[in-house]
């Protein structure tokens, strides 16, 4: 028995979760209850980063003060993870006042090694990375972060600094010592370029904003948020009984994203070295995944095409989602996130291999009058069997090595080989015609042989797709797996005959999508491209009404043929509907009704709207709210070079109007279906 104790990031709360993030979170899911399988002691960490300057300013764009704000949407992360099976032990918040304390007490013992020391910086400072940039880390001219697309701000300050140079021979040392401690190798090699290029002590609180937690003795100061985040990792255990978690014979994985890396690797071994942990008290493994991107572009608000990684869970299930997140992409690289490519794998991997060999078996049990597992007389096995059993005894311990070399791609390719080479038998072995011959020991051999294959497969699959393998075991009669610390469960060679034990009721485990059911349902997964208007002509007035016509497409009218006044879903799919968040608001000189917005509906500019709501609102209260914009109204010239480009919903008389608002944080951007 070993401990295992994995951690994913945690989240910045200016975001909602994304499929970027459920990324890290299912594999780290996916990785812990692989060693629970193996007997371990595992715990798995999770949660959000709720401080420093981005947090504050969102928080002040929506009128609200900040705690207020990263409790709401911490909770939508919180929530998200256990509807994608992700089983954490705790969701950590950097808010918590444990956390708070632990990490006022390591900022003490690091001042007290004379390792933090006060000065002054000035430097560019991106609040998106929440970091300190130089002018070679970004695109030029204009000083704009690469990952952000935005330009960075000059920062001039008092500042604690931490002695990171101090730390630059100790960390070149433990690169070498430990060439595990940054995977993969690429990233490894990144870094140490990086450290002996020659590090600088690192600014470490900031002065200019409040959002944090207080430098201890001088609270004039908020910690550097890196160094508040990246102590999440130890405070989440304390010093009782979890602390065997942070002990040299405890395996300490962080998995992060390539962003990340430098922190992990770089600063957060350094602030241990310096608060008086030793070398061994260090995390074992920081492995940098890659960035999954839609159309090759990196998920994030920023970008606005966030993939919502419940939609697909809701279509398909959570474990299909989790099945293609861990085996789509080589874990450490790039990977492109398509539903297409999504439909296949389910259809191919799991339909027709593993689905299809489940249903195969039971349903030549069921034919062959068989409702228990059948008995076996391993003496009489042919060539066959011994082909078959030697594929379990490599292909587990294949998956095995891969699970625990933390490469789930690699694992879960091995166990479909396993579900393979079982099909693979069915054909060879041919029970049927063995049946015909009126060989019933053959045939209850064959069977027998595949119900135990079955069931390995029922537990390799378990890490990637727990729910599956509480399905795939009730048809086979198994209980649901409860892996017990201390009880290994990994099928290293076939599971027993378990003769006499009576199937469940069988039925389609992964039931594939003919292509008109893979088009309908691409259809509800990934939101179509709006219709650009045609026409140019007469588009409905921008403002109050909600009356006009939804859309004139090319002067053709929208309305349906089949009963009146209802339309088909087609139809209303080309309303473009989306939320936008007001950024500026004023009124139209000389119009009594009309306010000139600018609303961003999640395009690299805002859009400038004219509506009818000067009646009702003074302007300066509808920045910062969600709005509801009909995005693909053809542009509506008001005259005056005055033109609007979409249309807000509302209702009531101009004098008491209801705007249609959204009051979650959605990104603006994002289609109302
Ligand atoms: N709060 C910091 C992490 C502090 S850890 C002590 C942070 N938060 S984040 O929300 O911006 O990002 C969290 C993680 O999500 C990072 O590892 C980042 O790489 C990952 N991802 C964000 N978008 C991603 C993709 N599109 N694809 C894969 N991972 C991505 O950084």
């Amino acid at each position: 028995m070993a401990r295992f104790y994995v951690t994913t990031p945690i989240y910045y709360v200016n975001d909602i979760p994304h499929v970027g993030h459920a990324y890290s979170t299912v594999i780290a899911d996916a990785l812990r209850r692989f060693h629970r399988l193996l007997g371990d002691e595992t715990y798995l960490l999770t949660g959000t980063d709720e401080h420093g300057q981005k947090i504050e300013r969102r928080a002040a764009e929506e009128n609200i003060d900040p705690k207020t704000y990263v409790d709401r949407v911490s909770t939508r992360f919180k929530q998200t993870w256990p509807k994608l099976d992700i089983d954490y032990d705790r969701f950590i918040r950097t808010t918590d006042p444990d956390h708070e304390a632990f990490v006022a007490e390591l900022w003490k013992k690091i001042a007290a090694n004379g390792d933090l020391y006060l000065g002054s910086y000035e430097g560019l400072y991106c609040v998106g990375c929440e970091s300190f940039k130089t002018d070679k880390e970004l695109e030029q001219p204009g000083n704009i972060c690469p990952l952000h697309k935005k330009p960075v701000e000059t920062v001039k300050e008092p500042t604690y600094f931490f002695a990171l140079k101090k730390y630059q021979q100790r960390l070149l040392d433990l690169y070498e010592r430990r060439p595990d401690f940054i995977q993969p190798e690429s990233r490894r090699n990144e870094v140490l370029s990086f450290v002996r290029a020659g590090l600088e002590d690192l600014s470490c609180s900031r002065v200019s904003f409040k959002w944090g937690i207080p430098v201890p003795g001088d609270p004039k100061h908020v910690m550097f948020v890196w160094f508040d985040a990246l102590t999440n990792y130890r405070s989440a255990l304390g010093s009782g009984d979890l602390a065997k978690f942070w002990a040299p014979n405890a395996k300490v994985v962080h998995l992060v994203g390539k962003d990340i890396l430098r922190f992990h690797t770089v600063y957060w071994p350094a602030f241990l070295l310096a608060a008086g942990y030793k070398e061994e008290e260090l995390p074992d493994v920081v492995f940098a995944h890659g960035f999954l991107t839609i159309d090759g572009e990196k998920i994030s608000k920023s970008l606005k095409n966030g993939v919502d990684p419940l939609k697909v869970a809701g279509e398909l299930g959570a474990d299909v989602l989790r099945y293609h997140l861990l085996r789509a992409v080589a874990f450490g690289q790039d990977g492109d996130f398509d539903h297409a490519a999504l439909l296949e794998r389910y259809n191919a991997d799991l339909g027709k291999n593993l689905g299809n060999l489940l249903n195969r078996v039971l349903g030549l049990c069921a034919k062959n009058g068989l409702d228990k597992h059948p008995s076996d007389d391993p003496a009489t096995d042919s060539p066959l069997e011994k082909d078959l059993d030697e594929s379990v005894r490599t292909l587990a311990a294949a998956t095995r090595k891969a699970w625990d070399d933390l490469a789930p791609h690699v694992a879960l390719e091995n166990t479909m080989k396993l579900s393979s080479a079982a099909n693979t038998y069915v054909d060879r072995a041919a029970p049927w015609a063995e049946a015909k011959k009126g060989d019933t020991a053959r045939v209850t051999k064959i069977l027998s042989r595949l119900v135990r294959v079955l069931e390995a497969l029922s537990v390799m699959i378990w890490p990637a797709m727990p729910k599956k393998s509480d399905a795939m075991r009730a048809q086979l009669g198994l209980p649901a797996l409860a892996p017990k610390v201390g009880a290994a469960e990994w099928p290293d060679a076939l599971p027993p005959v378990r003769a006499g034990l009576a199937f469940g009721t069988a039925g389609p485990l992964f039931p594939t999508f003919d292509e008109k059911a893979q088009r309908e349902l691409l259809d509800r997964l990934v939101p179509k491209v709006a219709e650009e208007p045609k026409a140019a002509e007469a588009a409905p007035a921008a403002g109050a009404s909600a009356k006009a016509p939804a859309s004139t497409s090319g002067g053709k009218p929208a309305a349906p043929e089949a009963a009146p006044g209802v339309i088909s879903y087609d139809d209303f799919s080309k309303v473009d509907l989306r939320v936008g968040l007001v950024k500026t608001c004023e009124k139209v000189p000389k119009k009594d009704k009309l306010l000139k917005l600018t609303v961003d509906v999640g395009e690299p500019e805002p859009r400038t709207i004219v509506a009818g709501l000067a009646l009702t609102f003074q302007p300066e209260t509808l920045v910062g709210r969600r709005v509801v914009v009909v995005a693909n109204l053809a542009p509506r010239d008001f005259g005056g070079k005055l033109v609007s480009h979409g249309m807000l919903l509302a209702t009531g008389p101009s004098e008491a109007l209801h705007l249609a608002t959204i009051d979650e944080d959605v990104a603006p951007g994002s289609r109302l279906k």
